[in-house]
């Protein structure tokens, strides 16, 4: 099922209980956070007040993108703060089959996240025990950056793996998804859509969700 996920990164965060609101009401479904450390990445953003805050704030299921490191000490603090889904890049930890544990465990679902330069088959053992995997189509750190196409080999990649092995994961697609990049992505099996910029850059929100959400629509019915 596709889905679109609104980005707050790019959002007001002086007005973000409404900015959330119109996205929800142009169809957005999930709410992605994106939390940075400024080690792990090149940038710092929110914590779990936020998350806290935002729970309270809307019906919409939270999904929390660590890009952090030492994840495992936080995976708590976030799930307890309101976080519904939780994902953590595979660079992040040496514990990486841990840090998922951690998640489920604490009753989120969990994701698992690969960076532009990290090969699907480093996810091979993991891949059995999560409910989804993002898919990195910029270097994190900041919103409105250029989508790289060698994305989409990895989400088809991921798509074949799953159908091979007989998994359920659902395929995430993070950075640089806007309306020229949408229909490739759906294309090549994504269908949870995270976007940023091109839902809360400029314009309102409401109508930008609603653009997106039909161009994904459409390039689903594209689909071989
Ligand atoms: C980037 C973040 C993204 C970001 C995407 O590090 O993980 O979620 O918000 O932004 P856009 O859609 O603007 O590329
Ligand atoms: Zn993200």
């Amino acid at each position: 099922m596709i889905e679109l996920a609104p980005s707050i990164l790019s959002a007001n965060f002086a007005r973000l209980a409404e900015q959330v609101q119109a996205a929800m009401e142009g169809g957005g479904t999930v709410l992605h956070v994106d939390v940075m450390d400024g080690h792990f990445v090149p940038n710092l953003t929110v914590g779990p007040p936020l998350v806290a805050s935002l729970s309270k704030a809307t019906e919409l299921p939270l999904d929390v993108h660590l890009m952090i490191e030492n994840p495992e000490q936080f995976i708590p603090v976030f799930a307890d703060a309101g976080a519904n889904w939780i994902s953590v890049h595979q660079e992040a930890t040496p514990h990486l089959h841990r840090a998922l544990e951690l998640v489920r465990q604490h009753g989120c679902q969990v994701g698992v996240v690969i960076n532009p330069g990290t090969p699907v088959e480093t996810l091979s053992e993991v891949l059995a025990m999560v409910d989804y995997v993002l898919v990195m189509s910029v270097n994190p750190g900041f919103g409105g950056q250029k989508f790289i196409p060698h994305s989409l080999e990895k989400i088809r990649k991921l798509a074949n793996l799953r159908a091979a092995r007989g998994l359920n994961y659902r395929i995430e697609v993070d950075g640089g998804i806007h309306l020229d990049t949408i229909g490739e992505v759906v294309r090549a099996g994504a269908e949870l859509l995270v976007a940023g910029y091109a839902v809360f850059g400029q314009g309102d929100p409401r109508i930008n969700a609603q653009k997106l959400l039909k161009a994904a629509m459409e390039a689903t019915l594209q689909k071989v």
